[in-house]
């Protein structure tokens, strides 16, 4: 089974600074990678709404695959005293930077279980809302794999259940050597960075396509982070994927089992707060990069 390579992150030094000074060698890749990616309170909403659109209830138990820092499972016990979340993940460094980091009350974190295990083969309380975002499950390269996934999901979920996931696509994404940069401000009021004393306020996200296989559709992805004084740092985080397609993923939902897979696309409206809106559809528009989700019950 393919796994994402681990980061070969280097610290490039700013001219006429010593490396070990140098903003990319004192900041922490998954801090950075929250600033930039995840959008919690965000997802708990889109995870809201599309239970409510089919239980016409609230939803209380989340299970979040590949979870990584887990700032979505921790923002679900957030969110609501009733509620509990599981994270799984194989690998222990990011979810041990999550257990220091999130802020958890002991309360909140009595109600968060965390297991490191594979997520084809670490059954957990079965969940009303199950998660696997950030694209992670491209990591599943052939249909077989892909579909053994999407069937240990299936049993992870409770009757009531909603598997949720993300995907991306578009002629964008069929290109190699692109790069799309975003700079990145620490909120005024600080969250993770809170008190902080390095001059860290700022940074850019690169989002790098190193590698784009048309035949097989395999894709290779770093993440670099750039600091203001010239320093970066290079492959913070590394993804080889195959890009999925929408049919494809909903072929195979449906064959693991799933009685009916929605694609809830960008309406193109934002919300208050700016996010854009998803709705179900069956016809979107073919930008040149978008984002969807896949809601298979
Ligand atoms: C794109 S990252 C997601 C990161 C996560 N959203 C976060 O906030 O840190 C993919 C994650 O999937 C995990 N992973 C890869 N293969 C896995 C598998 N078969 N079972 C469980 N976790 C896996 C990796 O360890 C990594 O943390």
């Amino acid at each position: 089974m393919p796994t994402p390579q681990k980061s070969k992150k280097t610290a490039k030094k700013p001219a006429g600074k010593s490396a070990k000074n140098a903003l990319a060698a004192k900041a922490d890749r998954y801090e950075l990678y929250g600033l930039s990616v995840q959008s919690s309170g965000h997802e708990i909403s889109f995870f809201e709404k599309i239970y409510q659109h089919h239980f016409g209830r609230s939803p209380l138990v989340l299970r979040e695959d590949f979870c990584g820092t887990h700032a979505v499972a921790a923002a679900w016990v957030k969110s609501d005293p009733k509620r509990v979340a599981v994270g799984v993940d194989l690998d222990p460094e990011p979810v041990w930077w999550g257990r220091e980091h999130n802020q958890l009350t002991d309360e909140e974190a009595d109600r968060l279980t965390l297991t490191r295990g594979n997520v084809l083969s670490t059954p957990t309380q079965k969940a009303e809302i199950l998660a696997a975002e950030n694209f992670s499950y491209c990591i599943f390269k052939t249909r077989e794999a892909l579909r053994a996934y999407f069937k240990a999901a299936r049993k992870n979920l409770a009757k009531n259940g909603l598997f949720v996931m993300d995907l991306m696509g578009g002629g964008d994404c069929h290109f190699e050597d692109q790069e799309d940069t975003r700079a990145i401000r620490y909120p005024a009021d600080g969250q993770l960075n809170a008190g902080r004393k390095d001059k860290l306020k700022r940074f850019t996200y690169v989002w790098r396509q190193e590698e784009f296989n048309p035949i097989t559709h395999d894709a290779l992805f770093h993440i670099h982070f750039r600091f203001p004084d010239g320093s970066e740092m290079k492959n913070a985080f590394t993804y080889d994927w195959r890009l999925w397609t929408v049919p494809e993923i909903r072929e195979l939902l449906l064959e693991a089992g799933f009685k009916q897979v929605d694609v809830w696309w960008d309406t193109e409206v934002a919300d208050e707060d700016n996010n854009p809106v998803y709705a179900p559809a069956t016809d979107g528009i073919p930008h040149a990069a978008w984002l969807c989700y896949v809601v298979a019950r």
